[in-house]
């Protein structure tokens, strides 16, 4: 067995755990990174693609990259379409800020390149990972690829491990809180090989259900449509999923630029918050502290804000060497956390078609989308919440 000494051990090597061990290597603060995924597997990863205003800001001003802003586009608002009419949410005029379309795969791939240009510790592909925080200092071991057994001893351990994070479990039993709803659906995700078929993502209720339109580049898109949480990709061809694409979608001159279809997935529909997010020497960050329904896309943009809450945090406690200072990263971090969390439960609720709604239910949805679609106040709100909140 080697034994490793560190500062921080970094389960996880999502977009949460690079950044956090990049914003400590700025600050002097030593880290290792372990992950079980391969760097290929990360990268292969098909997430979502909306980066807010002050994600951006701190991937570019941490020198992180400025890809988002050379390679990334900019959308200064989005669409909301209801009754076959398109409203468009306009987040410059409304509040001055915009929101970046850039996969979560490219901030992998960007935050994988900085560690390695800084001589980062970030081991992808280990096994059998086990972390214990019933010793003096927590640590972790794993096999890494090689065959070797390591032992990694540190003064922290962060758990950014997603959300069947292991370190989650390791917090003592009664020691967090958890807060858990389910949704009677999910999404259904898939690329397809045509242009945009806006500029713009089409945020679209119809009495079918939800649809999304989001892009890539100019000749793969990506889209989403409402579907039951048990459907499986491989019951839907391309003309099945277009047929309900079009339906969803299409009228009153709008029609949507179909091609191939590849990359199916059924995303699960799920709202989770745990709390405290530190427990002595362990604190979690990302998707294993919380988990948002993606009508939001605030979940890449919640991780990252955690993160950058985390790494002051340990430099106030490397700082002043008090371990108390630990327990505002909760204080600081769950305030967030749950505006993201009313927000996407809201947006997903005022969005999606749910069975058995009653004729009044389904006129006050109408009601309460013309409201954010056509009130000044309305959009705001929306467009507030959409780019991402200042404080
Ligand atoms: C995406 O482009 O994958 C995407 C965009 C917005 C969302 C969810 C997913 O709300």
């Amino acid at each position: 067995m080697r034994t490793t000494r560190t500062q921080v051990a970094i389960v996880g090597a999502g977009p949460a755990g690079l950044l956090l061990s990049h914003l400590l290597h700025r600050a002097g603060i030593e880290s290792v990174v372990v992950d079980i995924r391969t760097y290929e597997q990360i990268a292969g990863t098909i997430r979502a693609g909306i980066l807010e205003a002050g994600s951006v800001r701190l991937l570019v001003d941490s020198g992180v990259s400025d890809r988002v802003v050379t390679e990334g586009h900019r959308h200064d608002g989005v669409v909301l379409r209801f009754d076959g009419e398109n409203h468009r949410i306009d987040f410059q005029e409304l509040i001055g800020e915009s929101v970046w379309l850039y996969p979560q795969t490219e901030v992998f791939l960007d935050l994988a390149r900085r560690r390695a240009v800084d001589g980062g510790d970030v081991r992808y592909g280990v096994a059998d990972t086990a972390v214990d925080i019933t010793g003096e200092r927590p640590t972790v071991t794993c096999t890494e690829p090689d065959g070797g057994r390591v032992r990694i001893e540190a003064d922290l351990l962060v758990g950014a491990d997603g959300s069947r994070s292991m370190c989650r479990h390791a917090f003592p039993p009664g020691a967090r809180g958890e807060w858990f709803r389910e949704y009677p659906f999910a999404w259904f995700g898939f690329l397809t090989e045509a242009p945009p078929s806006h500029d713009e993502l089409v945020y679209t209720r119809s009495e079918f259900g939800f649809a999304l339109i989001s892009q890539r580049t100019p000749t793969m898109q990506r889209m989403y449509f409402q579907c039951a949480p048990d459907e499986r990709p491989q019951d839907w061809d391309d003309d099945r999923i277009w047929t309900e694409m079009r339906r969803r979608v299409n009228g009153n001159g709008f029609a949507l630029r179909e091609g191939p279809i590849s990359a199916k997935m059924v995303l699960p529909f799920r709202s989770f918050v745990t709390a405290p997010l530190r427990h002595d020497r362990l604190l979690l960050a990302g998707d294993a502290a919380h988990t948002v329904p993606p009508t939001g896309a605030k979940g890449l943009n919640l991780a990252l804000a955690d993160v950058a809450v985390l790494a002051e945090v340990i430099g106030d406690f490397y700082g002043t060497g008090d371990a108390d200072v630990l327990d505002r990263y909760t204080e600081r971090a769950v305030r967030r956390v749950w505006r993201a969390q009313h927000f996407s439960y809201w947006a997903t609720t005022m969005l999606h078609a749910v069975g058995g709604a009653s004729p009044f239910d389904i006129e006050r949805q109408r009601g309460e989308l013309s409201l954010i679609a056509e009130s000044r106040y309305g959009a705001a709100y929306f467009a507030e919440s959409y780019t991402g909140w200042q404080q």
